[in-house]
């Protein structure tokens, strides 16, 4: 059964697409089946990938069906696009941002809330790994997929607003999703840092910050420093090959790594 890990943080701009998409693809990489399910109406994390697989075999992709028709259908496969070996997308598009009134039908919002896990469960025998990219606001997406994760990643980039958006989350996983919809496994794996740049005063600043308010323990080791290469992915796809693609890949599979311990140790006292 796969794993199911959202990245999240109250803010846009902090790195969430950015980061669920490079670890992804750094799953696959290292042989994982894993499928990154793009849950943003922007569809950014669904873009990089389209590109990322144009890179790789060419090939210019048409939907079979929307993300918002699969779920009517109560079918997500069609919605499903293979990217690379070992790596499937489940698209977004811009109609997604109808969900919420959707599932209006359903009048218990805590029914509502959990009707996501179970159009993902058909799919949780296929994947080792199934990460979940949100969009930045509170709404019946984001709780729906942080009750449908195991585990989630708190994006938080160096900044005051990203520290006080992951604060937030934090608080509300705890006393909304894990409380009050009762989600039945959801478990902070930790606080992954993006530096602004790195050594500078604010970068230090932030991360003494989260440390005192987090517990030094519940922040990844490895930073994810600010590079132009991971910016240009979003424009180009993801590329492999250059020196400047190395460099942010060897960053990746730290993460990536660290990520898995992480995991691997919450299961070892289960
Ligand atoms: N480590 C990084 N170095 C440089 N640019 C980054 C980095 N991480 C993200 N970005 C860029 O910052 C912008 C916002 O990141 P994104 O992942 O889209 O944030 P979010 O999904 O939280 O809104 C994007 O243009 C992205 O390419
Ligand atoms: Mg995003």
């Amino acid at each position: 059964m796969a794993q199911i890990i959202t990245f999240g943080n109250f803010k846009g701009g902090v790195g969430k697409t950015a980061n669920s998409t490079m670890v992804a693809y750094e799953l696959a990489k290292k042989g994982k089946r894993t499928m990154l399910i793009d849950l943003d109406p922007q569809g950014n994390a669904t873009n990089i990938f389209l590109k990322t697989k144009f890179n790789i075999s060419n090939d210019l992709f048409s939907f079979k069906s929307s993300l918002m028709s699969s779920i009517e259908e109560e079918n997500l496969t069609n919605s499903i696009i293979n990217i690379t070996e070992n790596l499937d997308l489940l698209a977004s598009a811009p109609d997604f941002s109808l969900y919420p009134r959707y599932m209006e039908k359903i009048s218990n919002y805590d029914e509502r809330v959990k009707y996501f896990s179970t159009l993902i469960k058909p799919l949780e025998n296929k994947y080792d790994y199934i990460l979940i990219d949100i969009p930045p606001t509170i709404s019946l997406i984001t709780d729906s997929a942080l009750y449908a994760s195991d585990y989630c990643v708190i994006v938080m980039q160096t900044h005051e607003h990203s520290f006080d958006g992951a604060k937030a989350f934090l608080t509300y996983i705890q006393e909304e999703v894990i409380d009050l919809y009762k989600a039945p496994r959801l478990y902070v794996i930790g606080i992954l840092a993006v530096l602004i740049q790195a050594g500078a005063p604010v970068d230090e600043a932030t991360i003494i910050n989260a440390q005192n308010e987090f517990g030094k323990e519940n922040i990844f080791d490895t930073y994810i420093t600010s590079m132009q290469r991971i910016k240009r992915y979003g424009v180009t796809g993801i590329t492999e090959g250059s020196m400047h693609d190395t460099r942010v890949f060897d960053v990746y599979t730290k993460v990536t790594d660290e990520l898995l311990s992480r995991i691997n140790e919450v299961e070892s006292y289960e």
